[in-house]
């Protein structure tokens, strides 16, 4: 059955020292909890090996927020799917809004970086949602529809199910203005009628898909008990041990 899993994204926060001091208050919070889900924190690709060094991977899992759609070569300032695996790291944000937003990632492109992730034994957290005028005009279904289809259905079921999803509506994404409980669930079941519609049932039960935006310890508990929302990708919250933390224990 498909696992519980709450994970953080730092995006572009914290200098080297504040971030392993953060990843080592996380570690060490998770040390004295039996988390009831997993925990993954997705940190700066400067951060990976130095965060590597300190977290127990038993209780912490450790991921970067992008990776290139190249394997290696001339792309100056680019950072590869290998280059992060041999940090030691097992997961790789992709597809997240800001990175189509500003970086103008497509569906092309996510279409390799996934490739590469999956040849280099990373897990995937492959983010798709709305903004906000699709969701106004009633397009956000299909619009996530589409996300999915024109960037995953090249994959075999096999890869398919080495995949996290994370649905993030973009207007919700540090706005303070969360999805309620209900608009989540109708997105994740959603999406998953899509996986299975495309994989089969069993693929999709067992497909994990975190809500992200504006999560936070007061609003986590009533989005994770809905019955398709398993987690949360987490922003800001993510910054501090202790409200991450309150996040995670929002399982409990
Ligand atoms: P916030 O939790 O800050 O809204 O960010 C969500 C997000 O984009 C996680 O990837």
């Amino acid at each position: 059955m498909r696992k519980n899993i709450v994970a953080g994204n730092w995006k572009m926060n914290t200098t080297l020292q504040e971030g392993v001091g953060l990843a080592k208050d996380v570690n060490e919070a998770l040390s004295k909890v039996n988390a009831a889900c997993d925990v993954i924190i997705c940190v700066p690709f400067t951060h990976l090996a130095p965060v590597n060094a300190v977290i127990n991977p038993a209780k912490l899992g450790l991921g970067a927020e992008n990776c290139a759609d190249h394997k290696s070569g001339a792309y100056t300032g680019e950072v590869s799917a290998s280059m992060v695996a041999s940090t030691g790291a097992s997961y790789v944000i992709l597809g997240h809004s800001e990175r189509r937003q500003y970086y103008g990632e497509t569906a092309e492109t996510l279409k390799e970086k996934v490739a590469l992730a999956l040849e280099n034994n990373l897990t995937p957290i492959f983010c798709i949602g709305e903004v906000l005028e699709q969701r106004e005009n009633g397009t956000y279904l299909e619009v996530v529809k589409a996300q999915i289809e024109d960037a995953l259905f090249n994959l075999s079921a096999e890869d398919f199910s080495k995949l996290i999803l994370a649905y993030e509506p973009v207007w919700a994404i540090g706005t303070g203005k969360t999805a309620t409980d209900d608009q989540a669930q109708e997105m994740h079941a959603f999406i998953r009628g899509v996986i299975a519609d495309k994989y089969g049932k069993e693929v999709a039960d067992n497909t994990s898909i975190l809500y992200g935006g504006s999560c936070k310890p007061s609003n986590a508990r009533a989005l994770f008990a809905k019955p398709d929302v398993d987690g949360g990708l987490i922003g800001g919250a993510s910054l501090d041990a202790e409200s991450f933390m309150g996040i995670v224990e929002a399982f409990n």
